[in-house]
Protein backbone atom coordinates (compact mmCIF):
# COMPACT_ATOMS: atom_id res chain seq x y z
CA UNK A 1 0.00 0.00 0.00
CA UNK A 2 1.34 3.61 -0.99
CA UNK A 3 0.00 7.05 -0.84
CA UNK A 4 1.77 9.88 -2.82
CA UNK A 5 1.52 13.50 -1.29
CA UNK A 6 2.01 16.50 -3.80
CA UNK A 7 4.30 18.78 -2.50
CA UNK A 8 4.21 18.44 1.74
CA UNK A 9 5.13 21.43 3.31
CA UNK A 10 6.21 22.09 6.69
CA UNK A 11 4.76 25.24 8.10
CA UNK A 12 6.76 25.71 11.02
CA UNK A 13 10.62 24.67 11.05
CA UNK A 14 13.68 25.48 13.15
CA UNK A 15 16.49 24.56 11.60
CA UNK A 16 19.12 26.84 13.99
CA UNK A 17 22.46 27.58 11.90
CA UNK A 18 26.08 26.29 11.44
CA UNK A 19 26.91 22.50 12.25
CA UNK A 20 23.14 21.76 13.69
CA UNK A 21 21.98 23.30 10.22
CA UNK A 22 24.08 21.19 8.81
CA UNK A 23 23.23 18.27 10.44
CA UNK A 24 19.25 18.90 10.14
CA UNK A 25 18.48 20.39 7.37
CA UNK A 26 18.74 16.99 4.76
CA UNK A 27 15.70 15.74 7.16
CA UNK A 28 13.54 18.37 5.87
CA UNK A 29 14.81 19.14 2.55
CA UNK A 30 14.61 14.96 1.94
CA UNK A 31 10.69 14.85 2.91
CA UNK A 32 8.79 18.34 2.22
CA UNK A 33 9.02 20.57 -0.51
CA UNK A 34 9.10 23.57 1.54
CA UNK A 35 9.12 25.08 5.16
CA UNK A 36 8.55 27.80 7.04
CA UNK A 37 11.22 28.70 8.74
CA UNK A 38 11.37 29.95 12.33
CA UNK A 39 13.40 33.49 12.85
CA UNK A 40 14.59 32.66 16.27
CA UNK A 41 18.62 32.41 16.30
CA UNK A 42 21.07 34.55 18.54
CA UNK A 43 20.84 37.01 17.47
CA UNK A 44 17.28 37.04 15.58
CA UNK A 45 16.51 37.17 11.99
CA UNK A 46 15.14 40.67 12.13
CA UNK A 47 17.20 42.05 8.71
CA UNK A 48 17.15 41.68 5.13
CA UNK A 49 20.75 41.58 5.33
CA UNK A 50 20.57 38.11 7.59
CA UNK A 51 17.54 36.74 5.82
CA UNK A 52 19.16 36.63 2.75
CA UNK A 53 22.59 34.87 4.37
CA UNK A 54 19.86 32.62 6.61
CA UNK A 55 18.17 31.37 2.84
CA UNK A 56 21.98 31.17 1.41
CA UNK A 57 23.36 28.78 4.61
CA UNK A 58 20.07 26.42 4.04
CA UNK A 59 19.88 25.96 0.59
CA UNK A 60 23.78 24.96 1.16
CA UNK A 61 22.27 22.37 4.18
CA UNK A 62 19.96 21.10 2.08
CA UNK A 63 22.23 19.64 0.20
CA UNK A 64 21.43 19.93 -3.55
CA UNK A 65 17.37 18.51 -2.51
CA UNK A 66 14.80 20.29 -4.31
CA UNK A 67 13.80 22.52 -1.08
CA UNK A 68 11.67 26.36 -0.71
CA UNK A 69 12.28 27.59 2.74
CA UNK A 70 9.80 30.54 3.28
CA UNK A 71 11.10 32.59 5.09
CA UNK A 72 10.26 34.67 8.19
CA UNK A 73 11.86 37.93 10.48
CA UNK A 74 11.41 38.16 13.49
CA UNK A 75 8.55 40.35 14.66
CA UNK A 76 10.21 44.18 15.73
CA UNK A 77 9.14 47.72 14.68
CA UNK A 78 9.80 48.08 11.81
CA UNK A 79 9.12 50.90 9.39
CA UNK A 80 6.62 50.91 6.56
CA UNK A 81 9.47 50.95 3.57
CA UNK A 82 11.91 48.04 5.91
CA UNK A 83 8.07 46.45 5.29
CA UNK A 84 7.70 46.87 2.01
CA UNK A 85 11.35 45.57 0.97
CA UNK A 86 10.52 42.44 2.78
CA UNK A 87 7.32 41.71 1.62
CA UNK A 88 8.31 39.92 -2.09
CA UNK A 89 11.46 37.80 0.28
CA UNK A 90 8.86 36.74 3.30
CA UNK A 91 5.71 34.58 3.58
CA UNK A 92 5.11 36.19 7.17
CA UNK A 93 6.57 37.84 10.33
CA UNK A 94 7.02 35.92 13.07
CA UNK A 95 5.90 37.46 17.11
CA UNK A 96 6.76 36.38 20.15
CA UNK A 97 6.37 38.04 23.44
CA UNK A 98 9.58 38.55 25.11
CA UNK A 99 10.79 35.50 26.97
CA UNK A 100 7.92 32.89 26.97
CA UNK A 101 10.20 30.57 24.83
CA UNK A 102 13.99 29.26 23.18
CA UNK A 103 15.82 32.53 22.06
CA UNK A 104 13.05 34.83 22.25
CA UNK A 105 14.28 37.62 24.82
CA UNK A 106 14.13 39.75 21.99
CA UNK A 107 10.49 39.49 21.54
CA UNK A 108 7.70 41.70 22.18
CA UNK A 109 7.73 43.04 25.56
CA UNK A 110 4.16 45.26 25.32
CA UNK A 111 1.89 44.27 22.31
CA UNK A 112 -0.08 47.40 22.21
CA UNK A 113 3.78 48.91 21.24
CA UNK A 114 3.02 46.38 18.01
CA UNK A 115 -0.03 48.08 16.61
CA UNK A 116 1.56 50.41 14.47
CA UNK A 117 3.87 47.76 12.17
CA UNK A 118 0.48 44.96 12.26
CA UNK A 119 -1.20 48.12 10.45
CA UNK A 120 1.10 47.98 7.63
CA UNK A 121 1.19 44.30 7.50
CA UNK A 122 -2.23 44.59 7.05
CA UNK A 123 -2.07 46.80 4.46
CA UNK A 124 0.65 45.25 2.79
CA UNK A 125 -0.71 41.70 2.89
CA UNK A 126 1.70 40.13 5.33
CA UNK A 127 0.76 37.33 7.75
CA UNK A 128 1.55 37.52 11.40
CA UNK A 129 2.53 34.43 13.10
CA UNK A 130 2.20 34.31 16.76
CA UNK A 131 3.70 32.28 19.28
CA UNK A 132 0.92 32.87 21.65
CA UNK A 133 1.13 32.54 25.49
CA UNK A 134 1.25 34.16 28.10
CA UNK A 135 3.71 34.08 31.12
CA UNK A 136 1.39 32.79 33.37
CA UNK A 137 0.38 29.25 34.99
CA UNK A 138 2.10 26.69 32.37
CA UNK A 139 -1.12 24.68 31.42
CA UNK A 140 -3.36 27.73 31.00
CA UNK A 141 -0.55 30.30 29.34
CA UNK A 142 -2.38 29.55 25.91
CA UNK A 143 -5.42 29.84 26.93
CA UNK A 144 -4.64 33.12 28.42
CA UNK A 145 -3.32 34.17 25.59
CA UNK A 146 -6.41 33.79 22.65
CA UNK A 147 -8.32 37.02 24.41
CA UNK A 148 -5.28 38.89 22.71
CA UNK A 149 -5.70 36.66 19.45
CA UNK A 150 -9.00 37.67 19.25
CA UNK A 151 -8.48 41.28 19.90
CA UNK A 152 -5.91 41.33 17.00
CA UNK A 153 -7.87 39.70 14.98
CA UNK A 154 -10.88 42.35 15.21
CA UNK A 155 -8.95 45.39 15.21
CA UNK A 156 -6.68 44.09 11.73
CA UNK A 157 -9.32 42.13 10.14
CA UNK A 158 -7.57 42.19 6.85
CA UNK A 159 -4.32 40.38 9.14
CA UNK A 160 -3.72 36.76 8.36
CA UNK A 161 -3.27 35.70 11.60
CA UNK A 162 -1.41 32.35 12.21
CA UNK A 163 -1.99 30.85 15.77
CA UNK A 164 1.35 29.08 15.54
CA UNK A 165 1.61 25.11 17.17
CA UNK A 166 -1.83 25.19 19.24
CA UNK A 167 -2.26 23.04 21.89
CA UNK A 168 -5.71 23.30 23.29
CA UNK A 169 -9.72 22.87 22.97
CA UNK A 170 -10.59 26.26 23.28
CA UNK A 171 -7.56 27.53 20.52
CA UNK A 172 -9.52 24.67 18.07
CA UNK A 173 -12.86 26.82 19.22
CA UNK A 174 -11.66 30.36 18.25
CA UNK A 175 -10.34 29.37 15.16
CA UNK A 176 -13.95 29.42 13.39
CA UNK A 177 -14.66 32.90 15.80
CA UNK A 178 -12.67 35.18 13.28
CA UNK A 179 -12.28 34.85 9.29
CA UNK A 180 -8.48 36.19 9.42
CA UNK A 181 -7.44 33.41 11.91
CA UNK A 182 -5.68 30.22 11.35
CA UNK A 183 -3.81 27.52 12.84
CA UNK A 184 -0.57 25.19 12.95
CA UNK A 185 -0.71 21.93 14.65
CA UNK A 186 1.89 19.55 15.41
CA UNK A 187 2.73 15.97 15.29
CA UNK A 188 3.51 15.50 18.53
CA UNK A 189 0.21 17.44 19.98
CA UNK A 190 -1.66 15.21 17.88
CA UNK A 191 -0.35 12.29 19.85
CA UNK A 192 1.28 12.85 23.56
CA UNK A 193 -0.54 14.54 26.94
CA UNK A 194 1.07 16.02 29.77
CA UNK A 195 1.56 12.42 30.70
CA UNK A 196 3.68 11.20 28.26
CA UNK A 197 6.19 14.03 29.17
CA UNK A 198 5.53 13.91 33.19
CA UNK A 199 3.20 11.27 34.08
CA UNK A 200 5.74 8.32 34.48
CA UNK A 201 10.02 9.27 34.29
CA UNK A 202 10.31 12.67 32.87
CA UNK A 203 10.88 12.39 29.09
CA UNK A 204 12.65 15.64 27.98
CA UNK A 205 12.54 14.94 24.98
CA UNK A 206 9.00 15.46 24.76
CA UNK A 207 9.64 18.91 26.74
CA UNK A 208 8.57 21.64 24.34
CA UNK A 209 7.15 25.07 23.93
CA UNK A 210 3.70 25.53 24.34
CA UNK A 211 4.04 22.19 26.81
CA UNK A 212 1.64 19.31 25.98
CA UNK A 213 -1.75 19.53 27.46
CA UNK A 214 -4.54 16.93 28.69
CA UNK A 215 -6.59 14.43 26.52
CA UNK A 216 -9.64 16.38 25.73
CA UNK A 217 -7.12 19.01 24.60
CA UNK A 218 -5.02 16.27 22.31
CA UNK A 219 -8.26 15.17 21.20
CA UNK A 220 -9.66 17.89 19.90
CA UNK A 221 -6.75 19.07 18.03
CA UNK A 222 -6.55 15.29 16.07
CA UNK A 223 -10.52 15.78 15.43
CA UNK A 224 -10.16 18.98 13.70
CA UNK A 225 -6.59 17.81 11.92
CA UNK A 226 -8.50 14.67 10.56
CA UNK A 227 -11.03 16.15 8.97
CA UNK A 228 -8.37 18.41 7.70
CA UNK A 229 -10.28 21.87 8.92
CA UNK A 230 -9.59 24.12 6.31
CA UNK A 231 -7.90 26.51 8.68
CA UNK A 232 -5.70 24.31 9.86
CA UNK A 233 -1.96 23.38 8.32
CA UNK A 234 0.61 20.72 9.83
CA UNK A 235 3.89 22.48 11.38
CA UNK A 236 6.39 20.25 12.63
CA UNK A 237 7.83 23.10 14.95
CA UNK A 238 10.63 20.06 14.87
CA UNK A 239 12.78 21.91 17.24
CA UNK A 240 16.12 20.38 17.88
CA UNK A 241 18.63 20.44 20.70
CA UNK A 242 21.95 18.70 21.49
CA UNK A 243 21.50 16.15 24.12
CA UNK A 244 23.79 18.06 26.30
CA UNK A 245 20.96 20.71 26.53
CA UNK A 246 17.92 18.06 26.83
CA UNK A 247 19.33 15.27 29.03
CA UNK A 248 20.87 17.61 32.17
CA UNK A 249 19.25 19.93 34.60
CA UNK A 250 17.62 23.14 32.81
CA UNK A 251 16.50 21.19 29.89
CA UNK A 252 15.79 23.06 26.83
CA UNK A 253 12.44 23.13 24.84
CA UNK A 254 11.84 21.73 21.58
CA UNK A 255 11.21 18.02 20.20
CA UNK A 256 13.02 16.87 17.01
CA UNK A 257 10.47 15.41 14.82
CA UNK A 258 11.85 15.87 11.09
CA UNK A 259 13.26 12.85 10.14
CA UNK A 260 10.08 10.81 11.39
CA UNK A 261 7.41 13.72 10.84
CA UNK A 262 5.48 12.43 7.50
CA UNK A 263 5.71 8.47 7.84
CA UNK A 264 4.57 9.23 11.62
CA UNK A 265 1.51 11.65 9.80
CA UNK A 266 0.62 9.00 7.30
CA UNK A 267 0.37 6.05 10.47
CA UNK A 268 -2.10 8.66 12.65
CA UNK A 269 -4.13 9.30 9.57
CA UNK A 270 -4.44 5.76 8.22
CA UNK A 271 -5.23 4.18 12.04
CA UNK A 272 -7.97 6.60 11.71
CA UNK A 273 -9.28 6.18 8.51
CA UNK A 274 -8.39 9.33 7.25
CA UNK A 275 -5.40 8.97 4.87
CA UNK A 276 -7.39 10.45 2.26
CA UNK A 277 -7.38 14.34 4.16
CA UNK A 278 -3.64 13.90 4.56
CA UNK A 279 -3.02 16.14 1.49
CA UNK A 280 -4.94 18.82 2.64
CA UNK A 281 -3.65 18.70 6.17
CA UNK A 282 0.19 18.83 5.05
CA UNK A 283 -0.09 20.79 1.77
CA UNK A 284 -3.34 22.05 0.25
CA UNK A 285 -4.50 24.35 3.28
CA UNK A 286 -1.20 26.19 3.60
CA UNK A 287 -0.57 26.55 -0.11
CA UNK A 288 -4.75 28.06 -0.20
CA UNK A 289 -4.11 29.94 3.09
CA UNK A 290 -1.05 31.21 2.39
CA UNK A 291 -1.40 31.63 -1.61
CA UNK A 292 1.92 30.34 -2.03
CA UNK A 293 2.92 27.67 -5.10
CA UNK A 294 6.10 26.52 -4.27
CA UNK A 295 8.04 24.29 -6.65
CA UNK A 296 6.20 21.00 -6.54
CA UNK A 297 7.33 17.55 -5.00
CA UNK A 298 5.72 13.86 -4.81
CA UNK A 299 6.54 12.55 -2.22
CA UNK A 300 5.85 8.80 -1.81
CA UNK A 301 4.85 6.80 1.43
CA UNK A 302 5.13 2.74 1.56
CA UNK A 303 3.66 0.54 4.30
CA UNK A 304 6.84 -0.29 5.59
CA UNK A 305 7.85 -1.45 8.80
CA UNK A 306 11.10 0.52 10.04
CA UNK A 307 12.84 1.84 13.73
CA UNK A 308 13.69 5.08 13.98
CA UNK A 309 17.20 5.69 15.13
CA UNK A 310 17.79 6.45 19.07
CA UNK A 311 20.04 9.35 17.48
CA UNK A 312 20.64 11.31 14.55
CA UNK A 313 24.12 12.68 15.25
CA UNK A 314 24.05 14.26 18.77
CA UNK A 315 20.03 14.77 18.61
CA UNK A 316 17.23 12.39 19.98
CA UNK A 317 14.41 12.30 17.59
CA UNK A 318 10.81 12.26 18.69
CA UNK A 319 9.60 8.71 18.58
CA UNK A 320 13.05 7.16 19.03
CA UNK A 321 13.40 3.26 18.71
CA UNK A 322 10.27 2.80 17.83
CA UNK A 323 8.69 0.99 15.22
CA UNK A 324 7.01 2.78 12.60
CA UNK A 325 4.56 1.39 9.84
CA UNK A 326 5.15 3.86 7.29
CA UNK A 327 8.12 5.15 5.13
CA UNK A 328 8.76 7.65 2.34
CA UNK A 329 9.56 5.43 -0.57
CA UNK A 330 10.56 7.88 -3.32
CA UNK A 331 10.93 11.27 -4.15
CA UNK A 332 10.00 12.89 -7.36
CA UNK A 333 11.27 16.89 -7.66
CA UNK A 334 9.51 18.89 -10.06
O1 LIG B 1 9.61 23.89 22.14
C1 LIG B 1 9.95 24.86 21.50
N1 LIG B 1 11.15 24.95 20.94
N2 LIG B 1 9.08 25.87 21.36
C2 LIG B 1 9.43 27.02 20.78
O2 LIG B 1 8.62 27.90 20.71
C3 LIG B 1 10.80 27.24 20.31
C4 LIG B 1 11.47 25.98 20.01
C5 LIG B 1 12.96 26.12 19.86
O3 LIG B 1 13.40 27.04 19.15
O4 LIG B 1 13.68 25.32 20.43
ZN1 LIG C 1 8.56 26.84 17.01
Amino acid sequence: MSLTLDTPLDMHLHLREGAMLDAVAPFSAAAFAGAVIMPNLVPPVDSLERLRWYRREIARASQGQQFTPLMTLFFRNYSAAELAEAKPQIIGIKLYPAGVTTNSAGGVANLAEADETLAVMERLGIPLLVHGESHGFVLDREQEFLPIYARIARQFPQLTIVMEHITTRRATELLDQHTNLFATVTLHHLQITLNDLAGGLLDPHLFCKPIAKRPEDRDALLQLALTAHPKLMFGSDSAPHPRSSKEGAGCAAGVFSAPVALPALAELFAQHGALGKLQAFVSDNARRIYNIAPPPKQVTLERRRWVVPARYGDVVPYLACSELAWRIADVQPA
